[in-house]
């Protein structure tokens, strides 16, 4: 295998436009969410200090970067991901000292800090909020405001301007008795949208990102950044506005419409995001930026991250979570490894020669992949699951991103109760659907949420198995802020850390491959079978140097497919235990079953070709 010389990487590792073959061609980022990784001061809620004394676990790991979720005063309706003031620290993460302390500390250590940016909404307690809701203020249109319908009661069911649903439950706006009009809001009431179409707007925008930058980040996870462009007509009316020119889709089955169609990749992204670049990062070297896409596709990730486009590094796409589930997020949809193939190969292939991919299938939005996708019932399943798809995502080409716990292959939360939910989206959803408009009964509305809730991907990190895990003193006064799960009795770092078998030691192989293996890192990348319902298998290529990955994505026992075959006997030499790069089980086991043609549950094999 080629190892890496990064001036040596082809042009098709290239990147930002600014440096060629940029650092992030082989970076891993690891994503933390503060309020659950590490508390430091027993009050329950994980804080900056808490990260700052886990540092040296995450540069053991030896990623690249950190991408810190949201540690802004908020008043925590989402979580941080409603910002009340972006230039100050929430105190239940600490102060601003705090925060200069964990980018000294990781930058010493070699590590980047990439914070989130959440600036299609701001909280509705940000001073810009509280301002625009006086009509004759500066900053009156600096968010979505609209009258009542003609005719009907302010406040009441029908007044609302459109039939927008929030993502959140409800309707998407919310009347404010003050103005006396309503303000879009896509995320919570507590989430008003910025109106971006403002220059105002966009210039405080970039002035705060360019504080945050000088102050030493080192780039930006940018939420839901797709979402700030919308469609409006020639005279400012949103669709399905009265007056307006352009039509709303019909409402669904909770009585809205989605806002996706009209607010994701909208007509001027393009323009708002070049802009941003000009404005905060074409002076800068040295820092990677990732923006949240959803709704956006394989072709457009290829528009937005090509270099010469300059406009972001590398976006977030959703189509391949998206696969086990409806036409609502809370409808179960079998897993199947075809479905997971068609998204990641179309991904994969519009990046080819131009742009770039994140790889990922963890975060704190989406629950745990072991327990989603693999099979936490048994020990040695839940292990060797979790390499599995540890290896799919590594093996891509792209940049992969950990999410906090994936390391140690954490599961599922499987919560039983609704009061065991902290997420207002799953309460929400619950209230709606169960409740109000009755589309899903009870039982099977508990089963979504045991396996989509954003909340399984919260509970605290598993640092050992004391009382709470780790992420807390045993003794301290308060309590987590959700509950710890049980399992962190047998699923923690410290069971780990030191076992060459453990989860967490294959995720360090895997991190290394992506530092040191050229291949790995630039590699072409080519699908080899199209149809196994249970194998998914492709190769990297970069001159003469060639890998196959092969994964049962499985639990149970599969065949090679014939095109795996072909491509493994070249040569006159079976498989041999020294070409296994990697593998989910062992080197001997995987040598055997290649020669065999068939894998064992969850197997998974990088083979030197
Ligand atoms: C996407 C974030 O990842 C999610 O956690 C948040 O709730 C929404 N954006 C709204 O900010």
């Amino acid at each position: 295998m080629t190892t890496l010389n990064r001036s040596a990487l082809p042009d098709s590792a290239r990147t930002n436009g600014a440096t060629p073959n940029p650092w992030w061609a082989n970076a891993v980022v690891y994503q933390i969410y503060p309020r659950s990784f590490q508390d430091s001061n027993g009050d329950g809620i994980g804080d900056l200090k808490g990260i700052t004394s886990r540092l040296d676990y995450i540069a053991d790991l030896g990623v690249d970067v950190i991408w810190l979720s949201p540690v802004y005063q908020s008043p925590q309706d989402d979580n941080g991901y409603d910002i009340s003031d972006y230039q100050a620290i929430d105190p239940i993460f600490g102060t601003m000292a705090d925060m200069d302390e964990l980018l000294e500390q990781a930058h010493a250590r070699g590590i980047k800090v990439i914070m989130d940016l959440v600036v299609n909404h701001t909280s509705d307690e940000h001073a810009w909020f509280q301002e625009s809701r006086d009509p004759d203020s500066d900053k009156a249109d600096w968010y979505w405001w609209r009258p009542a319908r003609e005719g009907k009661t302010p406040g009441e069911p029908g007044a609302e301007p459109n039939q927008w649903g929030s993502y959140f439950g409800g309707s998407a706006w919310q009347y404010d008795e003050q103005r006396g009009e309503y303000f879009l809001h896509q995320y919570s009431k507590k989430q008003p949208d910025l109106n971006w179409e403002n220059p105002a707007v966009r210039k405080a925008v970039y002035d705060m990102m360019n504080w945050w930058m000088d102050r030493g980040i080192d780039g930006f996870r940018m939420d839901v950044i797709t979402q700030i462009s919308k469609v409006v007509d020639a005279d400012g009316h949103l669709p399905g506005e009265p007056g307006g020119a352009i039509d709303d889709y019909p409402a669904g089955e909770e009585g809205y419409s989605s806002p996706y169609p009209f607010c994701s990749d909208g007509p001027r992204i393009d323009e708002f995001l070049k802009e941003m670049r000009r404005e905060v990062f074409e002076k800068r070297g040295g820092y990677m930026n990732v923006g949240e896409a959803p709704g956006v596709d394989a072709v457009r990730n290829e528009f937005i991250t090509d270099p010469a486009n300059k406009e972001l590094d590398m976006l977030f796409l959703f189509d391949h979570v998206g696969i086990d589930q409806g036409d609502s997020k809370w409808d179960i949809v079998k897993f199947d490894v075809r479905h997971l193939r068609e998204q990641l190969k179309a991904q994969q292939e519009a990046v080819h020669d131009r742009g770039w991919a994140s790889l990922f299938t963890c975060n704190h939005d989406q629950p745990r992949v072991v327990t989603r996708w693999g099979d936490d019932t048994s020990e040695e399943m839940r292990a060797r699951s979790a390499k599995a798809f540890g290896m799919l995502v590594h093996l891509h080409r792209g940049t992969p991103y950990v999410y906090q716990g994936e390391e140690l292959g954490m599961t599922g939360a499987h919560f039983t109760k609704l009061d065991q939910y902290r997420d207002l989206e799953s309460i929400n959803a619950y209230r709606q659907r169960v409740e109000e408009a009755k589309v899903q009964s009870k039982e099977s509305m508990m089963e979504a949420l045991a396996l989509f809730g954003r909340d399984n991907a919260r509970t605290p990190m598993q640092w050992d198995g004391s009382k709470y895990a780790g992420f807390m003193a045993a003794d301290a006064k308060g309590e987590p802020w959700i509950s710890v799960n049980p399992n962190h009795v047998e699923i923690n770092a410290a069971a780990q850390f030191d076992d060459p078998d453990s989860v967490y030691s294959f995720y360090k192989r895997l991190v290394n491959l992506r530092h040191n293996s050229a291949l790995v890192a630039a590699g072409a990348w080519e699908l080899v079978d199209d149809d196994d319902e249970k194998v998914y298998a492709f190769t990297r290529t970069l001159g003469d140097d060639r890998m196959l990955v092969v994964l049962n994505l499985s639990g149970k026992h599969a065949e090679l497919p014939k095109s795996v075959e072909r491509l493994l006997e070249r040569g006159a030499h079976a498989v041999r235990e020294e070409d296994i790069v990697l593998s989910t089980i062992d080197a001997i086991h995987s040598a055997k079953a290649l020669e065999n043609g068939e894998l064992a549950a969850w197997e998974g094999v990088v083979v030197q070709l």
